[in-house]
């Protein structure tokens, strides 16, 4: 038996009631200037409807509009106010979830690996991780990776991983913040290859480009 801690920083975060069902008068209590609006989110993830015909996972689609304010409490917990920083974060979502379509990583399968953002189940010498362990033991099976896993997969956790990671990993990063905030593809770069940990490749370029496109009100 494994003991759980969410870290501190999102405890904010009410989990009951951020289950499933969100009521409409949410949805649009959001209007913060700074906020992502819900037509730059549908643009973003490709009008992603949900259920979307012949998907196996609609238990883990999302429209926009569930997603919207969920989105922006990630953005305001974290204290990511800037453009650039929320293109670059959006664009990374929306690309390893398929524009919201998936929480888990499906193809092929990685024990442990999910949330929006698709992150990997946390090794066990990385001191930060979104989920906490204490009494870690050097092997864990595929299945409680699983179900550690299944601890952060809700709406509220779910869409403010890649704002927690980008805060906790990434910001003392040389240039990282100022090369997203000037929306610079140099920046951008540098976000997917030190950050993410990934390769720079077209499509996500692509994604990233457009989401810029979107936020700036040119597309
Ligand atoms: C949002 O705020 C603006 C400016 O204060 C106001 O004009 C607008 O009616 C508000 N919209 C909603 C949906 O409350
Ligand atoms: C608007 O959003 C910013 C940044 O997310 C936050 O700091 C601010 O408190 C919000 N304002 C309102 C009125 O919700
Ligand atoms: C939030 O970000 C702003 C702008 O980057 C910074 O000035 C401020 O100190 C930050 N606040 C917190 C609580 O981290
Ligand atoms: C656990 O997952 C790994 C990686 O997907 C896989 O290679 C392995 O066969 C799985 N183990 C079991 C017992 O299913
Ligand atoms: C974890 O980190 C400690 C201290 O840095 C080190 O001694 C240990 O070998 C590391 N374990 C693994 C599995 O990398």
């Amino acid at each position: 038996m494994f003991f759980l801690i969410i870290l501190a920083s999102i405890s904010t975060v009410s989990r009951t009631a951020l289950a499933a069902s969100i009521p409409p008068s949410f949805l649009l209590s959001s209007n913060n200037s700074t906020d992502i609006t819900l037509s730059q989110l549908d643009a973003i993830i490709d009008g992603t409807s949900c259920p979307l015909e012949g998907s196996q996972f609609l238990d883990e689609c999302r429209t926009a509009a569930q997603a919207l304010p969920f989105v922006n409490k990630g953005f305001a917990d974290y204290n990511i106010t800037t453009l650039g920083e929320k293109a670059a974060l959006l664009s990374l979502m929306s690309f390893e979830s398929g524009g919201f379509q998936f929480n888990i990583n499906h193809s092929p399968g990685n024990p442990g690996q999910g949330t929006r953002n698709l992150m990997e189940f946390p090794s066990h010498n990385k001191t930060a991780s979104y989920i906490s362990l204490s009494s870690l033991p050097s092997k864990l099976s595929n299945k409680t990776k699983n179900a550690i896993r299944a601890v952060v997969l809700g709406d509220g956790l779910s869409f403010g991983s890649a704002m927690w990671f980008y805060t906790q990993r990434c910001l003392q990063m040389p240039g990282m913040v100022e090369g997203l905030q000037a929306q610079t593809e140099t920046g951008w770069e540098n976000y997917i290859t030190k950050c993410v940990g990934t390769t720079v490749t077209d499509e996500r370029k692509q994604s990233w480009l457009r989401a810029v496109k979107i936020l700036n009100g040119n597309a």
